[in-house]
């Protein structure tokens, strides 16, 4: 198993040093062959090197790698977000990652901010990765002036849309789950909500067993918090996807909780919490790790390692049913304190 680590930003460099002595103790309890490679990459280097990475980096990473593991991206100091679009987008578009798979599922109850939380909430987000409103289509006219024009052009392709929903349905037959939902803005945004609408009844078609309709997001946001425990795969573009994951993440127990899978199925995969570089807390000893640490368990999972992605989980949920949590979870423990303690815990169990 080859991995390349990549810290970034904020608190990004905190999560993923504990991601990383968790790989490395899962690995060595189930005797996987672990090479685990630092890559320096973010703000600091692109400030440095007024290059955030070289083609030859980009291509390296995909090529010689199974996959990466990324903590975050922003920095103030790239008020232009130059390095988080070469980094982050330019390998999700280079690499065709267009699968972002991001689970949500409440582990412990107590976590959720909700009243009446439902032990059962658990979606799983497919969404799409290399599309709509992020292609970069469209450009300013008149800039700095009282008669600015900009424009941000969706884009959507037939090709994209198949593949993503397909790749929602593909997992709910494959995971036993009962139910697909299709997040759009189609009464609004009429010419890709009618591409969206036909190519998932298109796809559905071929999995009648499983139970299949759409909401609009607005609504869908709305019901993400008074019902989440109605959903459990949702299918939706780039937008969507992002705000609506945040939203899941919180309402099942926090962001700093929440992984992400960027996926080309069978290929290559980068890996990163749902969170950004929380630039609130940076330094300060006291970011969850735990997203960083559940995107070990989707590598384990993407490279047919179950049984290590399996005790990823158990270590997650153990952490927190012992309350040896940071403080955004209610505990008082630090980000390298919660490492620390499920190091001991894998290794207690070899
Ligand atoms: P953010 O996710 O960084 O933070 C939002 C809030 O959640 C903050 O209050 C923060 O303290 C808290 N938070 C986030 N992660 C946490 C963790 N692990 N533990 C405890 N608390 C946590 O979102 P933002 O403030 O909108 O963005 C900050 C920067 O990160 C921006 O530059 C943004 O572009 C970037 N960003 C990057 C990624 C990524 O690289 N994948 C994702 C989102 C945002
Ligand atoms: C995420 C982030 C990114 C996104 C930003 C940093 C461009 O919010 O991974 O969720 O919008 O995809
Ligand atoms: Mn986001």
């Amino acid at each position: 198993m080859k991995l390349a680590a990549i810290g970034g930003d904020g608190i990004g460099p905190e999560v993923v040093a504990v991601a990383a002595a968790v790989l490395s103790a899962a690995a060595e309890r189930h005797a996987i062959d672990l090479t685990l490679d630092w890559w320096d990459l973010g703000a600091d280097r692109y400030l440095r090197d007024g290059i955030a990475i070289t083609d030859e980096e980009r291509d390296r990473l995909i090529r010689d790698y199974d996959a990466a593991l990324l903590g975050a991206l922003g920095d103030a100091r790239v008020p232009d977000h130059a390095h988080i679009r070469d980094i982050l987008l330019g390998l999700r578009f280079h690499a065709d990652l267009y699968v972002n798979f991001r689970p949500c599922r409440l582990l412990v109850p107590a976590l959720s901010p909700l009243r009446d939380p439902h032990p059962d909430t658990d979606i799983v987000f497919f969404r799409e990765n290399t599309e709509g409103l992020y292609v970069g289509l469209g450009g300013n006219f008149k800039s700095g002036t009282t008669e600015e024009v900009a424009i941000q052009e969706s884009l959507n392709t037939y090709r994209g849309v198949e593949r993503i929903v397909r790749a929602a349905f593909e997992h709910a037959a494959a995971t036993g789950r009962e139910r697909v939902t299709l997040v759009d803005k189609a009464n609004a945004l009429v010419h890709e909500g009618a591409l969206w609408r036909r190519v998932f009844a298109e796809v559905g078609g071929g999995f009648p067993q499983i139970a299949q309709d759409a909401m609009y997001v607005d609504a869908m946001a709305m019901d993400l918090v008074r019902r989440p425990e109605c959903y459990q795969v949702v299918v939706t573009s780039n937008l969507f996807g992002d705000i609506l994951s945040d939203l899941a993440a919180q309402v099942t127990g926090g962001l700093g909780l929440a992984p992400s899978g960027n996926i080309n199925p069978g290929k290559w995969a980068l890996f990163e919490p749902v969170h950004g570089s929380a630039p609130d807390i940076a330094g300060r000893g006291i970011a969850n790790p735990l997203g960083a640490v559940g995107c070990v368990g989707l590598a384990f999972t993407h490279l047919g390692m179950h049984d290590a992605a399996a005790d990823i989980d158990g270590c997650i949920t153990t952490s927190i049913r012992e309350g040896v949590t940071t403080p955004d979870l209610g505990g008082s423990a630090t980000t390298r304190g919660v490492g620390e303690w499920m190091v001991a815990w894998l290794a207690a169990r070899r």
